[in-house]
């Protein structure tokens, strides 16, 4: 859908929260413009939030989008360019911004430098405003869904921010057994969900607080030419079938065994890459030891994910949080960098708030 500037009084602002999000199967490898070489699936959180506004006028320039960017209340240049670049991308579809000067504020609840990835929030944010401002302001009648829009308008911005877009589980990426999935943006899991999985928490366990080793565009470029990238598609392929099953039925045990192995074969695919990298450290796998030793003496369903770094999801159901937070106290934090962890779980998705 095109959407023209008919609106030369193009004013005001606009303003989104819009949480990040843990995947369960992982996106990893990707082709032609922001496309996944393989379906996803991941549980949208409830904490970890980049609220993003945007104050904007309309200019006569038509030079296009004119932006001041800050973050955290300080004038942010670097950030402001890659979204510059991002919009100036997004013209086309989306001629309004063309004309407009834009004042962008952004801030997370999560500390900058947490480890936490803050690229599926921001750009979820960010497609957020833009797309309300593009439908209020065009004076062209939508075509589609917002939110479907707006999912692949985040996908442009970064794959995963694709699914924050939805709260609960949202999927991105075609499967021929779900017509409804699309390599082009996210939507809602199509199957029922069992209560075991409807509150699922989420304790991100800091490790490491620095930034990333890898950028996420560079490691999804070690999937061009890894030599086990078709097996890879057939196994995440594969995980998602059984897992909407499990998502309906409530397997844990089986749930538990998919999302470990998810996580070890995205570091694993790492490990094996061209060249290759360890994005974990001791500290991750001696949470990740204890979090089996606790599974098996404990027989409480814990279990673990990983992102593209060190710092550990644990993964468990809302009725277990006491006895699980007060282990996480005794015994994990001891791992993480200065004692810090995240309390997480699964939200409700992006709010407006302007
Ligand atoms: C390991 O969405 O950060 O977290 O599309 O290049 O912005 P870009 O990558 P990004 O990759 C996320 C990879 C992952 C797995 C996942 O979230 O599915």
């Amino acid at each position: 859908m095109k959407l023209t500037n008919t609106n030369k009084n193009a004013e005001g602002s606009v303003c989104w929260k819009s949480p990040s999000n843990i995947a369960l199967v992982k996106y990893w490898g990707k082709h032609g413009i922001q496309l996944p070489i393989n379906p996803s699936i991941s549980i949208t959180l409830r904490e970890s939030v980049t609220t993003t506004g945007i104050d904007f006028q309309h200019t006569d320039a038509g030079k296009g989008p004119e932006i001041d960017f800050f973050f955290e209340n300080k004038p942010a240049p670097d950030f402001g360019k890659r979204i510059q670049k991002f919009l100036e991308s997004q013209v086309e579809q989306y001629p309004v911004i063309q004309n407009l000067q834009m004042v962008i504020r952004s801030s997370n609840t999560f500390p900058h430098s947490s480890g936490i990835a803050s690229s599926a929030s921001a750009f979820s944010a960010l497609a957020l405003d833009i797309v309300t401002i593009a439908r209020n302001y065009s004076g062209a009648k939508p075509e589609r869904d917002f939110y479907n829009e707006v999912s692949e308008l985040a996908r442009l911005g970064s794959g995963s921010a694709s699914r924050s877009v939805y709260g609960g589980y949202a999927v991105w990426g075609g499967m021929k057994e779900y017509p409804e999935y699309s390599d082009n943006y996210a939507v809602p899991v199509s199957t029922s969900i069992h209560k075991n999985f409807q509150e699922i928490q989420d304790a991100i366990l800091i490790v490491n607080a620095g930034t990333k080793k890898v950028g996420s565009s560079a490691g999804h470029n070690l999937m061009n030419n890894h030599p086990f990238a078709q097996a890879r598609v057939q196994q995440a392929n594969k995980h998602m079938l059984e897992l909407h099953k499990i998502l309906s039925t409530g397997d844990t045990e089986r749930f538990i065994e998919i999302v470990e192995n998810e996580a070890l074969s995205l570091h694993g695919l790492m490990l094996s890459s061209n060249p290759g990298y360890f994005l974990f450290e001791e500290n991750t796998i001696r949470i990740i030891e204890r979090i089996r030793a606790f599974r098996q003496s404990s027989k409480i369903p814990v279990c673990f994910t990983l992102d593209a770094g060190p710092n550990v999801h644990l993964l468990y159901p809302g009725s277990n949080k006491v006895e699980v937070v007060e282990w996480i106290g005794n015994e994990l934090l001891t791992f993480c960098h200065n004692q810090k962890w995240i309390d997480d779980g699964m939200g409700k998705g992006p709010v407006q708030l302007k």
